[in-house]
């Protein structure tokens, strides 16, 4: 009996030392000790012992059962241990610095932007900020913009619901309603009652209309204002100006033009088209960039400057646009999806 438990637990044990699986030890524990194992067939044997020897042999089988369901035990542990560490994949030394994954690249609108305040700041502009979230006075009454207008009309404006407040954007007026700006030319008048002139300032922004998203629509877009006031101020000056910036941005073979316009804010107003048919994928020859003129006395007047004193020229434009003719962009949405295989381009 003793050689016959001590060949059963050699023979088990070999096995369970071999297994690897779950499934594979519930087999061979089966094998062992289910109801039709071999430590099972030899326990109803035990009858067939004779009673004096019952008490010894009972000592054995329940000695070789504890020996047995020590291995077992151990053998699911490590097969357990084996399939977590399965799990974890190869050993890991979180002491370590993390891999090196390069230096990052900066957002082709992030580039335009730069670039335009280095050049103007070159041509003594100041870079400043206004809030995206606006009031109707900066965005539009102060620019001359009335209330019947068309830009300021629901479906043309994010308007926010009469109760919400913003503790730090002041009301002109109680009843005039909080708006996300349309355009940074609020940033104009934010400037000029906070100054005094000589004023030279460029604002790029972020700004908002209700647009359907398509390839040239964004409702979330940027745009780049500049104002200039002082005495004596033309639309030579501003023409000059501009010529100025887009060769520096675009090449010296950019030229400009304007035409004739209506903003309520500037008197005379132009669109001023761009010709630059040396970038990539410029198919025409001129192409619309943005907006400019003289500032209009009226606005000034408002801010209280006098308008027989002070004269002035004012521009706003996208940046999308200008990105897009510089890179040869053809799909605004590129620039919002933050695929890194398109942002990878502008390294
Ligand atoms: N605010 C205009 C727009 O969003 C652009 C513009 C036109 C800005 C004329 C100006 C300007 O400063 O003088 O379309």
């Amino acid at each position: 009996m003793q050689a016959t438990l001590t060949a059963l637990l050699a023979k088990a044990s070999a096995e369970l030392a071999r297994l690897k699986t779950r499934a594979d030890f519930e087999a061979a524990k089966a094998r062992c000790v289910g109801p039709n194992g071999e430590f099972t067939t030899l326990m109803k044997q035990m009858g067939a012992v004779p009673k004096e020897q019952r008490p010894a042999m009972g000592k054995l089988v329940n000695e070789a059962k504890a020996q047995l369901q020590v291995q077992l035990d151990a053998t699911l542990a490590r097969i357990g241990d084996a399939e977590i560490a399965g799990q974890l994949g190869p050993a890991i030394d979180p002491t370590l610095p993390s891999p090196d994954s390069g230096p990052g690249t900066c957002h082709p609108l992030t580039r335009v932007r730069e670039e335009m305040c280095r050049i103007l700041r070159k041509a003594g502009f100041t870079v400043v900020e206004g809030p995206e979230v606006e009031t109707e006075y900066y965005c539009f009454d102060a620019l001359n913009t009335p209330a019947d207008h068309p830009a300021r009309e629901e479906q043309d404006t994010f308007y926010f619901p009469e109760n919400v407040r913003f503790g730090n954007l002041t009301k002109k007026v109680p009843q005039e309603k909080y708006l996300l700006r349309t355009h940074t030319s609020s940033v104009q008048i934010r400037s000029m009652l906070k100054g005094k002139p000589p004023i030279r300032i460029v604002s790029p922004g972020r700004v908002y209309r209700r647009d359907t998203s398509d390839a040239t629509h964004s409702a979330n877009f940027h745009q780049i204002e500049c104002l200039y006031v002082d005495r004596n101020v033309t639309v030579r000056d501003l023409k000059a100006l501009l010529d100025y910036i887009f060769a520096a941005l675009l090449g010296p073979d950019t030229k400009t033009r304007f035409r004739p316009h209506y903003f309520g804010y500037t008197e005379p107003s132009f669109e001023v088209d761009l010709s630059a048919q040396h970038l990539p994928k410029v198919n025409k020859e001129w192409i619309e960039i943005g907006g400019c003129g003289l500032v209009d006395p009226g606005v000034f007047e408002g801010v209280g400057y006098d308008p027989k004193v002070w004269t002035g020229y004012a521009f706003g434009m996208g940046l999308e646009r200008l990105a897009m003719l510089m890179y040869g962009i053809d799909d605004i949405r590129y620039f919002y999806q933050n695929d890194l295989r398109f942002l990878k381009q502008f390294a």
